[in-house]
């Protein structure tokens, strides 16, 4: 591996301000939202944004848009970035009943809130391409599953489009508690689970949902920003679609920018942009950056230089181990230890699992705590990392789900990238420069927990109680994710307005400006 080195990003006039240049932007999906990310688009709004768009087609038509999906290229944007005229043609392939088709929005990283902004400000584009998926497929309803706090904007969308007679099938909004059931409760044969049982549980595959999922029957499952691309496909085609982004991975993605930067929040630009454009034309980082995690709290540590050089597409991202997954970047700065905030991330990422796994119940807890382990400055700390690699090596590719593997990944990312900061701890030092950068910050007192419980309760009569997949979690999983919320704020959520800036950050940035500390990464 290169030796990596911090990374000085933006050249700051003397007042400290860096100008954005939001000509990288690609709004297509966010097209029409307010600067400060707060207003919804209602359907008056909507079809005045994007165009109307007649969702009873024909059935020649009906054909006519899986020749346009396949011809846009168009990938899931849920993690995979699986072909989606590909999955479409499997679900109609498979025998076993009509299929179900199922927009995924339970985001459930809470680095990435790319789906809750368009749950929220941008519903009707989901449920557009939900309907003519739906259609296509010859499914009796769409459902779209949403975490608890984006159900109200999508049931107020669905009721417009009820008064105004937009689609032919119904449009089903079940409420997704991700914060009870976990992470892995989004995953798809998880989500179809208990969409048939109330058992968020993932089940090993084959067969993939596809062919077996929501009550047996094949189900199209795919994540809300592709049934938003798809939504925009059928209105301009594939030609439009494909003026953004790479040959081989066309159109525009969503990206959350978190971390050391004065300007967090979702942005779209085309895939394939370049990360540093990105980082430094949209997000303003701190002056000296140290990493990034790339694709979300499962996703991988790279050392900002090495990152700087890639761009938002998996062939460049996979010639450092990364890959965008669900399209976070959090960004950190030197002046933060990297060991400190895995070790949160990694504690969270262990209370995600669903206890069916040996490999994944065991050894999540494990891996979380000897990262914690090499979080403490203390001679001690390097002894866990051999012990940390070995069980998380052994992690690849086991259980039912892709947890255990994405853990593995974070966690020798961890490693390897903050090998110096390692170092520093058995000498008994820390980059750390604040208290409250070293060690987990206290937990949320149940902000939330009534709320979402109450919301959970009163959508109770849409799908059965989701008992089974809560009690097999071990517990203590609602508040860890409180905990990571609290680190990456929720502000996330929000599109920042032009000139809005952090007080404290830019601070800390201007101090680093002058004394950058971290020597060279080894
Ligand atoms: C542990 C785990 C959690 C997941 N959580 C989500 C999620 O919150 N939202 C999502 O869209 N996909 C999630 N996925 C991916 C889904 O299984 C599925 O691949 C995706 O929804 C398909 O959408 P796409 O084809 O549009 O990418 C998760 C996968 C795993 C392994
Ligand atoms: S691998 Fe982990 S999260 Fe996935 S099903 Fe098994 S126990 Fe649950």
């Amino acid at each position: 591996m290169t030796a990596s080195r911090p990374l000085h990003l933006v050249e700051r006039d003397p007042e400290g301000a860096a100008a954005p240049d939001r000509s990288l932007e690609r709004r297509r999906l966010l097209l029409g939202l307010d600067a400060t990310g707060d207003a919804a688009l209602d359907l008056g709004a909507h079809r005045a944004v994007h165009g109307d768009l007649s969702l009873r087609l024909s059935p020649p038509r009906l054909r006519g848009l899986l020749a346009d999906f396949d011809s846009a290229g168009v990938r899931g944007r849920g993690g995979a970035g699986f072909p989606f005229a590909d999955k479409l043609r499997s679900v109609q392939r498979a025998g076993g009943g009509r299929p179900a088709v199922v927009a995924n929005g339970s985001a459930g990283d809470p680095l990435s809130a790319k789906d809750f902004v368009l749950l929220t400000r941008a519903p009707h584009l989901v449920l557009d391409g939900v309907s003519l998926v739906a259609q296509l497929l010859g499914s009796d309803a769409g459902i779209v599953v949403a975490r608890a706090d984006a159900v109200a904007a999508l049931r107020r969308a669905v009721a417009e489009r009820e008064d105004a007679g937009v689609d032919p099938l119904p449009l089903l909004v079940v409420p997704h508690a991700v914060e009870e059931v976990g992470y892995a409760g989004g995953e798809a044969s998880a989500l179809c689970e208990w969409l048939t049982t109330g058992r968020a549980l993932p089940r090993r595959k084959p067969p993939r949902v596809s062919e077996h999922g929501v009550a047996g029957r094949p189900t199209l499952l795919s994540n809300v920003e592709t049934f938003a691309h798809v939504a925009l496909i059928a209105r301009h085609g594939p030609e439009w679609f494909r003026m953004e982004g790479t040959e081989d991975d066309p159109g525009t993605m969503l990206v959350t920018i978190a971390g050391d930067v004065a300007r967090p929040g979702v942005v779209e630009v085309g895939r394939g942009t370049g990360i540093q454009d990105v980082l430094v034309r949209l997000a303003e980082p701190s002056d000296v950056l140290q990493a990034l995690l790339v694709g979300g709290a499962g996703g991988s540590w790279v050392p900002a230089d090495r990152a700087a050089e890639c761009s938002l597409s998996d062939p460049s991202l996979r010639q450092v181990q990364a890959s965008i997954g669900t399209g976070g970047l959090y960004v950190l700065g030197a002046q933060r230890c990297g060991l400190a905030f895995s070790a949160t991330v990694a504690r969270w990422l262990a209370r995600q699992t669903t206890g069916q796994c040996g490999p994944c119940y065991r050894g999540l807890p494990a891996v979380a705590e000897l990262l914690a382990a090499l979080a403490t400055p203390a001679p001690s700390a390097q002894r866990a990392r051999s012990t940390l690699v070995r069980i998380a090596n052994e992690l690849f590719g086991r259980g039912a789900c892709g947890l255990p593997s994405a853990t593995a990944d974070f966690v020798l990312s961890a490693v390897e990238t903050f090998r110096f900061e390692l170092d520093l701890h058995h000498a008994g030092a820390c980059s750390g420069t604040e208290p409250d950068q070293r060690r987990e910050p206290p937990p949320a007192a149940g902000r939330d927990e009534a709320d979402a419980d109450a919301a959970y309760r009163e959508a109770a009569p849409l799908r059965p109680p989701v008992a089974g997949g809560r009690s097999a979690a071990p517990p203590g999983r609602t508040r860890g994710h409180e905990r990571l919320a609290q680190v990456v704020p929720l502000a996330l959520a929000h599109t920042r307005p032009p000139g809005t800036r952090s007080a404290a950050r830019r601070t800390r940035s201007a101090d680093l400006a002058r004394t950058p500390r971290k020597p060279p990464l080894s």
